[in-house]
């Protein structure tokens, strides 16, 4: 495919970007460091998660886990616990695999280098690019979705932005624009502009520094841009999970460290096929931990992983002794800790059928 540059010069764009950010770009608590462990640990919390959710957890993980060193030492389900609420767990678990490594490979300092850094677990090439930048003050280039937002309407992209031939182009613009100096302040520029002006719906025009050289604009298709991606059809699955209530507390267990959603915590579950019967499914489960009691049916919630749809249809049980179920990583807890617990997100909308039973 050929690569289309911008239409205007990229020393227009960085210039009018830093004039803006150092007006209006917001004071992050990550922002006034230059600690490659800090930044990367806010990189990595911020992929799919929003600022807001982030900021209250970055703190409190840089408290139990000040360093590289620290957070390599603690056990991989001490760092789960410690991501409780904040989702896509793969993440909490590849932080911890690459703290390893940094420690064991490179004696704690993070390599300066967008390939070692990408061999990590968890970096792809944007979160590298912005390690680089931030920390590194190197000239490397960010796409994540705030910017690949901006580019797609000052490029006026009219491909799906995920597309291969799409991810080529907004990587070349982004290098395009990407300056030599002051890489730090353009790439939190940058990351802010798409933050807060060039929002998905609505973009805030009137206020944007580059809004001349913005192509969408131009178009009248800033409403338009970034295409819709075409969403994939995911197969369904379903299970049963078990609310088992001794005296107002329920079990949860941990689930095995590898795998899946390993060592994240669930209610016992057990998958069917779309035309068996649940709750013949749930007797039996419950049957297993020699358990009886009267099942009654919350409903049922569904929740979508990347790769399919779970639908859980939602058992209570209310029993007065605790059978077989052995201690280990089963554990009986109050909704109360349960609230606080790394479950995994089908499971977390479960534990919400707990509260609108209570109501
Ligand atoms: N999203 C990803 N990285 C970010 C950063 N450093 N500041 C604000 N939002 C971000």
């Amino acid at each position: 495919m050929r690569l289309v540059d911008l239409l205007f010069p990229a020393e227009k764009f960085v210039e009018r970007l830093l004039v803006w950010y150092g007006q209006s770009g917001r004071d992050l608590p990550w922002r006034n460091t230059r600690d490659p462990y800090r930044i990367w640990l806010s990189e990595i919390m911020l992929q799919q998660t929003t600022v807001a959710a982030v900021s209250n957890y970055y703190q409190r993980f840089l408290e139990h886990f000040p360093s590289v060193e620290s957070l390599a030492a603690a056990p991989m389900t001490a760092v789960i616990d410690l991501w409780a609420g904040l989702g896509y767990y793969t993440r909490a678990r590849n932080l911890h695999s690459a703290a390893k490594i940094v420690v064991d490979s490179y004696s704690g300092d993070f390599p300066a280098d967008v390939e070692a850094l990408q061999a990590l677990p968890g970096i792809g090439r944007s979160t590298a690019g912005a390690i680089l930048a931030l920390a590194f003050d190197q000239q490397a280039p960010i796409l994540d979705a705030n910017v690949r937002r901006v580019l797609c309407r000052i490029g006026a992209l009219q491909q799906p932005p995920r597309s291969t031939d799409a991810e080529k182009q907004l990587w070349h613009w982004s290098e395009q624009l990407t300056p030599l100096s002051k890489v730090h302040d353009y790439t939190q520029a940058i990351m802010d502009l798409g933050a807060m002006v060039c929002v998905p719906r609505q973009p805030l025009c009137e206020e944007c520094p580059v809004l001349e050289l913005c192509q969408a604009h131009d178009l009248g298709l800033e409403q338009q841009l970034p295409l819709k991606q075409v969403k994939k059809k995911l197969p369904n699955r379903h299970e049963s999970a078990l609310l088992i209530n001794v005296a107002g507390r329920y079990l949860a267990r941990r689930r095995m460290a590898e795998g899946f959603l390993g060592g994240l915590w669930e209610f016992p579950s057990v998958a069917f096929a779309e035309d068996d019967n649940s709750a013949e499914k749930a007797k039996f489960l419950l049957a297993d931990f020699g358990l009886e009691g009267q099942l009654e049916l919350l409903g049922s919630v569904r929740h979508t992983y990347s790769h399919f749809h779970l639908e859980s249809s939602v058992y209570h049980v209310s029993v007065d002794c605790h059978g077989l179920v052995t201690e280990g990583e089963n554990h009986w807890f109050s909704p109360e800790k349960l609230s606080n617990l790394a479950l995994h997100g089908a499971h977390k909308k479960v534990l919400a059928k707990i509260y609108s039973k209570e109501k």
